[in-house]
């Protein structure tokens, strides 16, 4: 039983008397489509049942304060004026979302807001999503604003390029904000279409191994990847005119130019347009529920991310052998990559075996820890039901 809900609300009562809205707002998972997005390409997340919590009411008088129960530190943020701060650096995913209500003419009330998590930071599972979209929904809220939701998800991924420095695509907030019971998102990056397919897992668990690593290259090499593609587009639009981005290539189109790219271009434009071509059959897999083609690819993703596209490490490329040398139906790094976890489907019956012969073997060859967890698909972020409010997490 996980208490995050209740820990955030007995915060808010012991700090003021006023009742607060609460608002819970998911990490995510991806099953297939990694570093997709950003090339308006296809992605297969959900939001899972790691989560923020926020309890938010108006103040009594004109001083707005956050308080981080992860932290135990309060901020004093300047509604009119929220610029970026040095310290704390969780203010700006905040502080992100309030420019982009103010930049769009709202007036924001002050407030008292709490908020706390269970999403571990850094294992790739979206917590700045979560933190981003979930106070945009509960300044929303709060101020009954009604901004539409896909116009906060896209404040939420504002505050993420500007305020945190990461020029993400769209898929954390997305699925943070629109995850479904049980539901997986086929989501089109490029005109936020989206399906929601069943996740019908049946005798399998979705495991997430984290390595307990995040290199600090990640947000660097993030962006360095991001401006790599956008280079391979430009030199293949000398000959497609109407190409827009790689979501309109083909990896016969990029080998045809190969000796034009410079090598490591090339190497990100053919993993990246292969991926986009593997989600859609991979969606193939799950409407057909051959979940073992689908792992199959799982397993290609992880080979073209480590090998083509250069974002995993050695702790994740360890993790997924482990789950091929147990023969887990499909495993491979999840996210932006250098660190965070791999997900792996995994048969009910080996869910065990696998956790403790990972954890053995990882303690050996790194030192470190290994942590799993047993993820499962809910909805995204919302209002939470007085009723609700203690089986959060649970
Ligand atoms: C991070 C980004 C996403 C996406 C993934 C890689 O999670 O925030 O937008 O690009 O990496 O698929």
């Amino acid at each position: 039983m996980d208490f995050i809900a209740q820990d955030v609300i007995s915060k808010f009562d012991a700090l003021y008397a006023e009742e607060p809205l609460i608002i819970r707002a998911p990490g995510r998972i991806n099953l297939i489509g990694e570093h997709t997005d950003y090339n308006d390409g296809f992605v297969m997340p959900a939001a899972i049942d790691k989560e923020i919590v926020f309890a938010i009411a108006p103040s009594p008088d004109e001083t707005s304060s956050i308080y981080s129960l992860s932290y135990s530190e309060f901020f004093y943020p300047n509604l009119k004026e929220p610029a970026p701060v040095t310290a704390p650096k969780w203010a700006n995913y905040l502080l992100g979302v309030m420019r982009q209500l103010v930049d769009n003419g709202h007036t924001l009330k002050p407030f008292r807001c709490v908020f706390g998590g269970n999403i571990p930071a850094g294992s790739g599972l979206s917590s700045s999503a979560a933190l981003e979209t979930g106070f945009a929904f509960a300044l929303n809220e709060l101020n009954k604003l009604n901004i539409p939701t896909q116009k906060m998800i896209h404040m939420a991924q504002w505050a993420e390029h500007n305020y945190v420095g990461v020029k993400c695509g769209i898929m954390d907030q997305f699925a943070s904000m629109m995850g479904a019971d049980n539901k997986v998102i086929l989501l089109d990056c490029r005109s936020l279409e989206y399906k929601y397919s069943p996740l019908k897992l049946d005798n399998y668990s979705i495991v997430l191994c984290n390595t307990g690593v995040k290199h600090s290259l990640v947000d660097s090499e993030y962006n360095t990847r991001r401006a790599e593609c956008e280079q391979g587009v430009a030199i293949l639009q000398r000959h497609y005119p109407e190409v827009k981005s790689l979501r309109d290539v083909t990896p016969e189109m990029v080998d045809k130019h190969k000796s034009e790219m410079p090598g490591k271009v090339y190497q990100r434009c053919f993993y990246v347009t292969s991926e986009i071509k593997r989600v859609q059959a991979a969606a193939f897999d799950l409407t057909n529920d051959d979940l073992e083609a689908f792992g199959r690819k799982m397993y290609e993703t992880h080979e073209g991310l480590s090998s083509l596209y250069e974002v995993s490490c050695p702790e994740l490329d360890f993790l997924v052998g482990q789950a091929k040398n147990a023969q887990i139906l499909g495993s491979r790094m999840m996210g932006g990559g250098f660190g965070g976890c791999t997900i792996n489907i995994v048969p009910n019956q080996q869910v065990e075996s696998f956790i403790s012969s990972a954890t053995a073997a990882y303690k050996k060859a790194f030192n470190l820890d290994l942590i799993a967890y047993i993820v499962h698909v809910k909805s995204g972020t919302g209002l939470l039901k007085k009723s609700e409010k203690s089986a959060v997490g649970s």
